[in-house]
């Protein structure tokens, strides 16, 4: 028996739009039992079929090394809510390929997972921290290029979990076809400094630096009560969506208790989940 614990993770963070990403302390479990035939369990009926995230991944492995699946019966034990713009496809996508590779005693180096995720979810930016853990910056070209930072464990996230989903799907379709030659420059301008200022916790730069022209202007728009959070969260670090959202993340600064008691007196229901930066990445451990 295989288990494999993926963290969480948040994507874009301001202005890395498809590139930045980092891993929470929220996980998922897969776990991995030799059978007869394969089967997928602990997640719901519509999603316990041969196009489950977790078995498509665990089967491209095979694929990729061209060698017969090993049937296995799968079970999903995973904290990490779907929709909400913190990595549940990921965490899918990382629990199925790493899986495969450690049933087969890793035929596959990090970087070659990184490429097979990377081709099934469209874009490595929360890929890339549910493999590496950490703050990652992540591109494509002949093959997908990631940089680990080492973010300080002294940056305090509050993910505020909304009880409405957003699909990426939705909120890449919101997104213009072009943007203005200034705002490219707005947001690749902060991009570098960011990345810094999370390794320093330099809070006055993270918050200088974690904005963004690309998605979120857009994409407020699908977040009921996006600017009533901003505004609530305004004297702290830095607001940003997670990933397509629906969750929205405050960096803060002390406290979060005063945070938490002003969005419980909002319209929609905002879990409130205290997080941290999650510095290691997919685990697995193996039983006999
Ligand atoms: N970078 C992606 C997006 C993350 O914002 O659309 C969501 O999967």
């Amino acid at each position: 028996m295989i288990k494999i614990k993926v963290p969480a993770t948040s994507a874009n963070i301001g202005c890395g739009f498809d590139s930045l990403g980092c891993a929470l302390t929220l996980y998922a479990t897969f776990t991995f039992k030799n059978s007869q035939q394969m089967n997928i369990s602990g997640c719901p009926k519509e999603y316990q079929n041969e196009n489950n995230l977790v078995l498509y991944s665990y089967k491209k492995v095979f694929e990729k090394l061209n060698q017969p699946v090993i049937p296995v019966s799968i079970h999903i034990d995973s904290q990490i809510p779907l929709s909400r713009g913190l990595g549940s496809s990921a965490s899918c996508i990382i629990g199925g390929i790493w899986g495969a590779n450690t049933l087969l005693n890793y035929p596959l180096s990090k970087e070659e997972c990184l490429d097979i995720a990377t081709e099934i979810e469209g874009h490595p930016d929360n890929v890339a921290p549910a493999l590496y853990g950490n703050l990652c910056a992540s591109f494509q070209s002949d093959k997908v290029y990631c940089t680990q930072f080492q973010a300080s464990k002294k940056i305090k996230m509050l993910a505020l979990i909304p009880d409405f989903e957003i699909s990426t799907k939705k909120a890449r379709e919101v997104l213009p076809k072009q943007i203005k030659y200034q705002d490219a420059v707005f947001n690749l301008s902060r991009v570098a400094s960011l990345c810094k200022a999370f390794e320093t916790n330099d809070t006055e730069m993270i918050h200088a630096a974690l904005q963004d022209k690309l998605h979120e202007p857009y994409r407020k728009k699908l977040i009921d009560e996006y600017d009533k959070i901003k505004e609530i969260c305004k004297e702290e670090t830095a607001f940003f969506i997670s990933g397509s959202g629906s969750t929205l993340i405050c960096i803060y600064q002390d406290s979060k208790e005063k945070l938490i008691q002003e969005i419980s007196r909002l319209k929609n229901k905002w879990q409130c989940l205290d997080l941290r930066i999650e510095p290691k990445g997919v685990q697995e451990e193996k039983y006999d």
